[in-house]
């Protein structure tokens, strides 16, 4: 579903005008359905009704407290990567057990705390980490829940930056790593065996490298089973594209199906780990233009919102749809929005038809996932405003940082 749409001649979120938004909480901000992010959240979910799973939401795709009550609500699980993600799951009510812990890098705090919390899973990376977390269970005299991520080495034809399967990426070990690691893992002490993970990059728009990923994973998990290694899960990872533009993406049906003909006749619990699918397509960042000017025939409009809240323009050549707020009448041109930042590259979107003056607002959109999350204070601009949006109310998620906020833990020196 688009939950953006014109009513009125002007874009509205659900049931709120964006132009009262920008009016009561100012620009730049961004803005997500809940409606939309309920949808796709149960799209995901309905698609696999027929077998056992559980949905662990990516957490680095859009942490916004709201945005994790509202999924821990509808039923999701999580997946973090560091302990302050562990943090705020909590903080949103999860349960612990629903939440698997990956990432090549876990520190001993992060790992002693998941075990305290009673983490659901940890997906182990390398060898040197299985060890890691077996010394801390038997350090907090406990047992830690563990998959190992194989990197199956498929391409999955995404940008290099988000392309983590290939055996060339510092992501998860190589099916015969794996299998001597489940080897020494069923040693071990501290350590239970519970399952087994993947994940291959993200923006994925074809089938095929997932069930290239999986055939691999399932002859691992078959082999495993003649050690007499039995998995409870299978983690598949999250990583299904969502459309920008107007590319071919992955119809969730034909997901699911292809991945349950694949399975078989096994009843391995499934978890996914999608982010991007949940939340990109629910948000937008609605910003402002202060000036237009143009520059040898070249027309800019120079909005308030610039890469240091949304960086996937500059940092991956992204593509995100914009428009205007009020209804476009036929009288476009063609512009680069640009923001305020010191640096080329702050272009938000290149060569657009638009029709937009002076003091006019404008949507990013395709900015629920991976926006705000990757936002800095570069140029010590404050982050972005969060609003939540559900029917006809909007609710602040998130306020607008102050520049006091930014300072706060900084000192003078003087020498
Ligand atoms: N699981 C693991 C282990 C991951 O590393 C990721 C994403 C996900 C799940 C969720 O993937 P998704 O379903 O969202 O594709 N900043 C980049 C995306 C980086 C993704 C990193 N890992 C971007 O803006 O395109």
């Amino acid at each position: 579903m688009n939950p953006f749409t014109y009513q009125n001649d002007e874009l509205f979120a659900e049931q709120v005008a964006l132009s009262e938004i920008a009016e009561t909480y100012g620009t730049p901000t961004f803005v997500y359905s809940c409606a939309a992010i309920t949808e796709a959240y149960q799209r995901f979910s309905d698609a696999f009704a027929t077998h056992k799973h559980q949905i662990c939401y990516a957490v680095k795709a859009n942490s916004n407290l709201g945005v994790l009550t509202l999924l821990n609500s509808l039923g999701a699980g999580f997946d973090i990567v560091s302990g302050g993600e562990l943090t705020r799951v909590l903080k949103a009510g999860a349960n612990p057990g629903s939440v698997v812990f990956s990432g090549v890098g876990k520190l001993d705090w992060e790992i002693t705390q998941s075990l305290e919390a009673g983490i659901g899973c940890f997906n182990i990376e390398s060898d040197s980490e299985l060890t890691q977390v077996n010394r801390l269970a038997a350090a907090s005299n406990t047992r830690a829940p563990i998959s190992i991520r194989v990197n199956p080495d498929v391409d999955a034809k995404t940008h290099p930056y988000i392309s983590t399967g290939l055996k060339e990426n510092k992501f998860g070990v190589s099916v015969s790593e794996a299998l001597k690691m489940y080897a020494r893992a069923k040693a071990m002490k501290h350590i239970d065996i519970l399952g087994i993970d993947c994940h291959i990059g993200s923006q994925i728009t074809e089938l095929g490298p997932f069930l290239e990923a999986l055939e691999r994973i399932l002859e691992l998990v078959d082999l495993l089973e003649r050690q007499d290694i039995k998995l409870q899960h299978i983690d598949l990872g999250g990583g299904i594209g969502v459309q920008y533009q107007n590319e071919e993406t992955i119809d969730i049906g034909e997901y699911s199906a292809a991945i349950l003909q694949s399975l078989g006749h096994r009843t391995h619990q499934l978890l996914f780990e999608p982010g991007r699918y949940i939340v990109a397509n629910a948000g937008l960042l609605l910003s402002r233009v202060i000036h237009k000017k143009t520059n040898e025939g070249k027309n800019f409009a120079i909005i308030d919102a610039a890469m240091n809240d949304l960086i996937r323009p500059t940092l991956y050549q992204s593509w995100q749809a914009v428009s205007s707020i009020k209804q476009p009448t036929g009288k476009t041109e063609q512009l680069d929005l640009v923001g305020p930042v010191c640096e080329t590259g702050d272009t938000l979107a290149k060569d657009r038809a638009l029709e937009i003056d002076q003091n006019d607002l404008v949507a990013i959109h395709s900015a629920g996932a991976y926006g705000f999350v990757m936002s800095s204070n570069y140029n010590s601009r404050n982050k972005a405003a969060e609003i939540m949006v559900n029917g006809a109310t909007a609710h602040c998620i998130r306020e607008r940082e102050s520049i006091q906020d930014q300072m706060r833990l900084e000192y003078k020196f003087t020498p």
